[in-house]
């Protein structure tokens, strides 16, 4: 049934590779997500499911195709589980377009939410583009973990239209968005992100752009913590994990979300932190540094913290 529909959407395919949205979301706004990796296409599920018609945008066929694959997986197993009918995963599909043509993408869009790569320069390529394509009133926002949004909008001539909606993966399923001001966005901008993402049923927190914004700037100190005490011998990844889960209530311990985010992606962004703020709190333990050059990055190559033995 779902694959039938997503062959009836491939065959309404217009010029430039880009699928023309079938309808039943006319009266919310258009939303386009430049990106359909990991956060792209769990953001325009997200705007989808919320009602929104929307545009994943990316370089190549294969990774647009990719990006709608993994949100047909994702809606699959949500009718197999029962708490979607098929009926709505062919209209949350139907209300989905994809495109590698950027400017076809984000035309009649009220907000751009850029997920490409997490690179600067990148970034504000993409950005560049984007003011150049969409008229003054249209939001761009940023998906970045790290990078500062008064930089990206530095890129673009109107940067009081630019902020940063940081999500958190899986996005379907995570509660949070922070919205992240930058120096000179403006009042009417921050406003309409934060109504819009409430719209997409998730819960905004409006916060300065302070590096790390909010989450990341605890979550590395707890994982940086865990990796000295684990370093100095002073407890083990499992008694770390332990204590956290059964006295704080955590449903996973540290460790073991530093092996599934990836030991690698964790050193990064705490190097990331440590560069930005200077301060010595967030300079990366010697043990992520040993794990990463040991290649014990986490369950992707079968040995963090745990091993894996089946990965
Ligand atoms: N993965 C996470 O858990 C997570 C969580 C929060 C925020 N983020 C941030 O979200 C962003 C995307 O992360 P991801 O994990 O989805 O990355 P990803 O590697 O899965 O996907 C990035 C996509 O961007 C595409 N892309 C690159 N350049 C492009 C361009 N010029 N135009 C259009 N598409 C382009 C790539 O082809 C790729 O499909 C990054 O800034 C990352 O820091 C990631």
């Amino acid at each position: 049934m779902v694959r039938a529909l997503i062959a009836t959407t491939v065959r309404r395919r217009v010029g430039g590779g880009h699928y023309a949205p079938s309808m039943n979301a006319e009266k919310a706004e258009k939303i386009a997500v430049v990106g359909a990796g990991t956060m792209g296409a769990g953001i325009a599920q997200m705007a989808a499911e919320a009602g929104h018609r929307v545009t994943l945008i990316d370089t190549s066929q294969e990774s647009v195709e990719r990006g709608m694959a993994a949100i047909t997986g994702f809606l699959e197993r949500k009718v197999a589980k029962g708490t979607l009918t098929s009926e709505q995963c062919g209209g949350i599909l139907s209300a989905l377009d994809f495109t590698t043509d950027t400017d076809a993408g984000v035309d009649g869009a009220a907000m751009v939410v850029e997920a490409v790569f997490e690179n600067l320069e990148l970034k504000q390529q993409v950005f560049a583009d984007l003011d150049r394509s969409c008229p003054p009133q249209v939001i761009l926002a940023s998906n970045t973990s790290t990078l500062p949004i008064t930089q990206i909008a530095s890129a673009t001539n109107h940067p009081e239209r630019v902020i940063g909606t940081h999500y958190f993966s899986p996005v379907p399923l995570m509660r949070l968005v922070e919205v992240v001001r930058g120096e000179q966005t403006s009042d009417e901008v921050a406003e309409r992100s934060v109504a819009l993402c409430e719209g997409f049923g998730k819960q905004p927190i409006l916060i300065a752009d302070v590096p790390g914004f909010i989450v990341n700037r605890f979550l590395c100190l707890l994982y940086n913590e865990a990796a000295n005490l684990i370093h100095r011998g002073v407890a083990s990844a499992e008694d770390i994990d332990t204590a956290l889960k059964l006295g704080c209530n955590w449903p996973m311990g540290p460790t073991e979300i530093m092996d599934m985010a990836g030991v690698d992606v964790t050193l990064m962004a705490m190097e990331a932190m440590h560069e930005m703020t200077g301060e010595e709190r967030y300079k990366p333990s010697p043990l992520l540094t040993e794990m990463v050059a040991e290649k014990r990055w986490g369950r992707k190559t079968g040995r963090g913290f745990s091993n894996y033995p089946s990965t």
